[in-house]
């Protein structure tokens, strides 16, 4: 069965591209390579013993992206993880950011309405919710105004799809609001690789340990939290891969309830900033060098999720721990400046 994974050399794309191959898909893979390179291919390779098919095209060329569709006809379902996902330049560059990600999601959706039936998968965003009233966050916890012109592109995402979906009942689509990804495969084969100066917390840390930051600063210790640092819920990006291809399976299987349907992806645990350096310590046996720093603007107090639809209806559970999944960042981060 043929599966389409836009942005699938980028992070959390490659390591479900990894666990599609796993179960026996055959995947496609759509990258414009504009955050990720080819070299990934090696990676995946490495792991599952098969190279995908792999066509280098950007999603913004829609005359591409049909004749695309018209060459793999057979495409059964996709995965759409290709997005641009930095907040602070979706600040500076809001209409880079509405083009790249609305634009290119409803030339996919166009093309998938055409099929006599069609499995898609969204990659949105605890951002979403914004700073919930209530913990751990259920799915049914009110969407507030978007900080940013990212997060806006994930809320209207969800809105696009939800309306198409309403007229049109051969597409199934499934929206994975994503908690904080982190950590590598355990091969070491793959990983984060961001670029420039990482805006996320736990590539930060590693860069630091490895020499390439001086320091990394905690933003804020004056947050109403059991240690006064923001509380996130980190989950490890093989966790996340594999509750894709759940999800997936769910739709090609006709199991969903209704034709679009939203889970919390996370693990349920929230962990403090000074909780993540502590792990950090912990696994790599080294001391981290911060500092503690005023607030960052836009920074919400808490989110974690309530996984309970997640785990009851996709019968989907994260597994693995911070610890490990930080033990995986750490290994990757040292492999790869070697
Ligand atoms: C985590 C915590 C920071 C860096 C992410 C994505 C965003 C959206 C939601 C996808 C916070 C603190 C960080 C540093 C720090 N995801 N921190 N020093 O803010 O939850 O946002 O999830 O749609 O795009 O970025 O994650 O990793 O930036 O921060 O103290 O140098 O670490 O204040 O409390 P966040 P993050």
């Amino acid at each position: 069965m043929k599966i389409l994974v836009t942005g699938g050399l980028g992070f959390i794309g490659s390591h479900t591209v990894v666990e599609l191959q796993n179960e026996g898909f055959e995947v496609v893979i759509i990258d414009d390579c504009s955050n990720a390179t080819e070299k990934v291919l090696d990676g995946i390779v490495a792991i599952t013993g098969k190279l995908p098919l792999f066509e280098k095209l950007d999603l913004k060329e829609r005359d591409k992206v049909e004749s695309f569709f018209k060459k793999h006809d057979d495409i059964e379902g996709v995965i759409h993880f290709a997005a641009s996902k930095a907040v602070g330049e979706s600040v500076e560059k809001p209409l880079l950011y509405y083009e790249n990600n609305i634009g290119t999601l409803v030339y996919i959706l166009k093309e998938l309405s055409q099929k006599a039936k069609s499995s898609f998968i969204f990659s949105s965003s605890c951002t979403v919710y914004g700073q919930a009233d209530q913990m751990p966050i259920t799915e049914d916890a009110p969407v507030k105004v978007a900080e940013s012109p990212y997060g806006n592109t994930k809320q209207i995402g969800e809105e696009i799809i939800a309306d198409t979906c309403k007229v049109t009942p051969s597409l199934n689509a499934i929206a994975l609001r994503y908690f904080n990804p982190m950590g590598a495969h355990p091969s070491v084969e793959i990983g984060e690789l961001p670029v420039g100066v990482p805006q996320n917390l736990v590539p930060f840390i590693t860069q630091t340990a490895v020499g390439m930051r001086k320091e990394l600063s905690v933003f804020g210790d004056d947050y109403p939290t059991e240690d006064g640092t923001c509380v996130r819920d980190y989950i490890h990006v093989v966790d996340l891969a594999k509750a894709h291809v759940v999800a997936l399976k769910r739709l090609l299987d006709s199991k969903n309830d209704s034709n679009y349907e939203v889970f919390n992806v996370g693990t349920g645990t929230g962990s403090t900033v000074l909780q993540v350096i502590n792990s950090f310590e912990k696994v790599s046996g080294q001391k981290l060098n911060y500092k503690i720093v005023a607030r960052r603007a836009g920074d919400i107090t808490t989110a974690y999720a309530d996984t309970t639809k997640a785990n009851a209806i996709l019968g989907w559970k994260a597994q693995s721990t911070l610890d490990q999944a930080m033990e995986s960042a750490w290994n990757w981060e040292q492999k790869i400046r070697k």
